[in-house]
């Protein structure tokens, strides 16, 4: 009944569905408390009280609940071209820049279904957000995996420069970073941008290769880290933000592309990304969200809290036995599988109830994601079960 091409995707599914469903297995028999589940990236505290407030009141306002241009409310639109042009501190951003989207994972699909013909290739930086895959597969694309630096994670300029070929239409950078926390500086950011320009020079690309920086945890970084405005420093870029973690938000499916007006024939691709949106079936972001978020554009989640936890996280891995690289961003550790399959040892985590991804569902085998997006007394809690996990690869 469904398609060959879907048939084969429901097969495999995806590693962090395969964990949340070992996890409800395990919480019926063992029940909640007893079952350590770092698999899911939900943000588990609720929304800041002055979104709940925006909400509530703007429920009734009139107008609110309407069909509007696809791009969305232009006052919404105004506000953030405000916002993102302080940020990165840069000129001529105007509403007429900025498309509501139904987060980022709708952003991303406009974006990818505006820009690529069949058989054009998107570079990824791995390990990535596993979905980018099947969305740069939704729209025709073929994805590139392109490995990061080993031990920071950080994009490799040189590797990046080896991927692009002919048929590069776009980059997707990821930063702070799903699934191993890292968050990129501004000099490798730089560098990456001079190669890319050298590389489009030397190919005779017709059209330049267009950053698609993907950025719902730019909010949520520590220890002073800076998540830097990618428009300050690619041309060709547009940024996709949401506000599913920095507000906590992640069923109501809000968000926003934002276009550098220096991207070569960013007026087009504007009109193309409202077309998108259309045709994909969104028709535009939800009114209400989009009203509420923009009344709320300086508010976030208790960022403080996060960092508490991923602390306690990083205090328990390292009593285990386990290696990390510090995370500076979002709310994940990525670390070293004890052993090279990590699916074997996820699987070996959960018969201590523990949670984990397998690094090899984001494009990195030989790691293992853990979510710290989940209570601090869960993290406590999963102490003894850490220490027996590790004790079994000493
Ligand atoms: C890196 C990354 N991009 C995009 C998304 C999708 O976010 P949204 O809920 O805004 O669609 C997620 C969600 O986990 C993510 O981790």
């Amino acid at each position: 009944m469904v398609s060959k091409n879907i048939a084969k995707s429901l097969a495999n599914g995806s590693w962090i569905r395969k964990m949340f469903e070992e996890g409800d297995r395990l919480r019926a028999i063992y029940g909640d408390e007893n079952v350590y589940d770092f698999s899911l990236g939900n943000p588990d505290g609720e929304p800041p009280q002055s979104v709940l407030d925006s909400l509530q009141r703007l429920a009734v306002e009139p107008n609110v609940h309407k069909y509007m241009a696809n791009a969305g409310f232009l006052d919404v639109r105004a506000k953030l071209a405000d916002y993102e042009g302080k940020r990165a501190g840069i000129e001529g951003l105007t509403a007429a820049h900025v498309v509501m989207s139904v987060g980022a994972a709708g952003g991303l699909n406009a974006a990818l279904k505006a820009l690529l013909d069949p058989g054009d290739e998107v570079m990824v930086l791995a390990p990535f957000f596993v979905e980018y895959l099947s969305y740069i597969g939704n729209h025709g694309g073929v994805p590139v995996q392109v490995s990061t630096q080993p031990g920071t994670f950080q994009p490799d300029p040189e590797a990046i420069a080896r991927a692009i070929t002919p048929r590069t239409r776009a980059m997707i950078i990821n930063n702070p970073n799903n699934p191993t926390g890292a968050v990129y500086t501004r000099e490798i950011l730089e560098e990456v941008a001079r190669t890319l320009t050298r590389r489009e020079k030397e190919l005779g690309l017709e059209s330049p290769i267009m950053v698609i920086s993907d950025e719902p945890y730019a909010k949520l970084v520590y220890d002073g880290a800076v998540a830097e405005p990618m428009l300050s420093i690619f041309d060709n870029c547009m940024v996709i933000n949401s506000f599913s973690k920095s507000l906590a938000l992640p069923g109501e499916r809000i968000g926003y592309i934002v276009v550098n007006p220096k991207t070569q024939e960013a007026g087009l691709l504007c009109s193309a990304l409202a077309y998108t949106t259309r045709v994909l079936g969104y028709v535009n972001a939800p009114g209400l969200l989009q009203k509420a978020i923009a009344e709320n554009l300086d508010a976030k989640v208790d960022v403080d809290e996060y960092r508490r936890r991923r602390d306690a996280l990083e205090a328990v891995l390292t009593e285990a036995g386990f290696q990390y690289v510090k995370p500076e961003g979002a709310f994940y550790i990525f670390g070293k599988s004890p052993i090279p399959d990590d699916v074997a040892f996820c699987q070996a985590a959960a018969e201590k109830r523990i949670l984990l991804v397998p690094g090899t569902g984001f494009g990195g085998p030989g790691y293992f994601r853990a979510a710290y997006c989940v209570s601090y007394e869960t993290i406590l809690r999963s102490r003894e079960a850490f220490l027996e996990l590790g004790a079994m690869y000493r």
